[in-house]
């Protein structure tokens, strides 16, 4: 070994410890966030997990999905979205709580899948999200309400605690957990609340329907109007639109389908018997 190797070989060996220290310093988080932290529009707060694990399953979460958590936090949200498969992604205000996030993911074996962007979630472009999660306010939720709304027919949203206003949910969760005294002893309960919504495609307007015209108000999901024909008016009643599928009731029949490029087709019940029908845009 020439003397030039050696000193090389001495130098390497006296700073191995430091460059091992460096590197684990890099991996350790940031800092531990306190709860109730500064984001922009509202604190951190987080989701208690068995929650997470509601509002994900409600909305079948899994391979395939794009999941965006809108004010992710310290990205438990997305982590577990991912863990589940999806693609998601964590959009934070607070820089902190990015770092925190993705060390966490990193941790948790899904950096691949879980991405965070350091941004104010009113400025990111929802259109390709399958799957929105958020733990927002009430006056953030309306803000955000026009976007959701315009969103592609079938994408599911899913809010801790606050809803959306008179867009009623689809289904709403309800998930109760018992919290422990250090010593393992029963302290009290939590119940928290959680809201699943359905993106509907928009049918109000007037259909051309078995000869007739079908004539659609719609107030979200909720559809109602008439069907007109030979100078009669039968009411639609049951009236609902979920994602691009619909159902309804005009007398005694009663009708599901889809909307697919401007055109609703599906089968109707009536009298014990099943037919096929179709409608045809007349106008919106
Ligand atoms: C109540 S916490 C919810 C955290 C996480 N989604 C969860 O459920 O555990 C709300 C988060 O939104 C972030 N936030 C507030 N305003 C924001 C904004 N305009 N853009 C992006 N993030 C924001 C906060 O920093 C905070 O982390």
């Amino acid at each position: 070994m020439s003397i030039k190797n050696y000193f090389l070989g001495v130098l390497f060996l006296a700073f191995l410890p430091f460059f091992a220290f460096s590197q684990n310093e890099t991996d350790k988080p940031v800092f531990v966030p306190e709860e109730g932290i500064d984001g922009k529009d509202v604190i951190w707060w987080p989701t208690p997990p068995t929650l997470i694990k509601s509002m994900l399953d409600i909305a079948g979460v899994g391979p395939g999905d794009f999941v965006v958590d809108l004010g992710s936090g310290d990205g438990r949200i997305v982590i577990e979205a991912a863990k589940r498969g999806a693609t998601a992604v964590g959009i934070e205000y607070n820089p902190d709580l990015v770092k925190l996030s993705e060390y966490r993911a990193k941790q948790e074996g899904v950096s691949g899948k879980a991405t965070f962007l350091n941004m104010d979630l009113f400025e990111y472009d929802l259109s390709g999200a399958t799957v929105i999660t958020m733990y927002l306010l009430s006056d953030l939720n309306l803000r955000l309400r026009p976007s959701l709304l315009k969103l592609k027919p079938g994408t599911r949203i899913v809010s801790n605690t606050f809803d959306l206003g008179d867009w009623q949910a689809d289904e709403n969760i309800t998930v109760t957990t018992p919290y422990h005294y250090p010593d393992g002893s029963f302290r009290h309960n939590v119940t928290n609340r959680g809201y699943y919504w359905i993106v509907p495609a928009d049918v109000a307007g007037s259909w051309s329907l078995l000869g007739g015209q079908l004539k659609l108000e719609q107030h979200y999901q909720k559809i109602e109007g008439s069907w007109q024909n030979a100078g009669k008016s039968v009411p639609v009643t049951y009236g609902r639109m979920t994602g691009n599928r619909i159902s309804f009731t005009i007398g005694d029949s009663e009708y599901t389908g889809t909307l697919e490029n401007g055109r609703m087709q599906g089968t109707l019940k009536v009298s014990g018997e099943t037919r096929n029908w179709e409608a045809d845009r007349i106008e919106n």
